[in-house]
């Protein structure tokens, strides 16, 4: 899929360099994995997958992830990764879900961390994502609880999400909801102001 290039294919070379960065998906990824059963050969989706710093630590246990994401830079760091980690059945590609979905019933858990605010239709995202788990499988959406609009020096479409508003979005979309929970508070910079971080977890119905 041809895209324009995105301000993250700058950030992809150094963006595992952040350590607020790493510890927040640390602490997504084992929210994650307390909260959904995860086995072997359950096919994982990471929407917004960066340069896999929460899906490739589910790999580890699924053997199977798709990461897809807009930022062509990102996507050739998550490949190099598992290139690097020799993670068969683990690949990432360059594709918007909303103009191009995958198949129904082709995903068992999709994933996605800080990737919503940053897509300005999410209940068309949602609905695409709904489209593709298959029916009994989960989603876990990790993002910022609503902000003041200090987190970022550009504009983004939203401002954080209420946690429970999400989560009835994610209904609306065909999802049974399961819980929200504060999993994370990231400092930025490091002291200063806090930004919580929400994790919304559902299942297809
Ligand atoms: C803040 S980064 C988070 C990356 C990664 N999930 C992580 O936790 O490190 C947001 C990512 O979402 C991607 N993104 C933004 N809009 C997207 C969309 N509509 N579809 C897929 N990815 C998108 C960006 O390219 C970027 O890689």
């Amino acid at each position: 899929m041809k895209v324009m290039p995105t301000t993250f294919d700058a950030k992809a070379a150094t963006w595992d360099e952040e350590p607020r960065r790493r510890a927040m998906a640390m602490d997504i990824v084992a929210a994650i994995v307390q909260r959904i059963p995860l086995t072997t050969g359950q096919r994982v989706l990471d929407v917004g997958c960066g340069t896999g710093l929460v899906g490739l630590p589910l790999a580890v246990v699924t053997k199977s992830v798709l990461g897809v994401d807009l930022s062509e830079g990102m996507v050739a760091k998550f490949k190099a990764k598992v290139q690097t980690a020799h993670q068969s059945g683990v690949t990432a590609e360059v594709r918007d879900l909303v103009s191009a979905p995958l198949l129904a019933g082709s995903i068992d858990v999709a994933v996605s961390a800080m990737a919503f605010h940053h897509i300005p239709d999410v209940d068309a995202m949602l609905r695409s994502i709904a489209g593709c788990v298959a029916p009994g499988g989960w989603v876990a959406i990790a993002d910022l609880e609503c902000e003041d609009g200090s987190f970022h020096d550009e504009p983004v479409p939203h401002l954080g999400f209420d946690p429970a508003g999400f989560l009835s979005n994610m209904q609306r979309a065909g999802f049974e909801a399961v819980s929200q929970e504060r999993v994370h508070v990231m400092q930025k910079p490091p002291g200063g102001r806090s930004y919580p971080i929400f994790l919304a977890v559902a299942r297809k119905l």
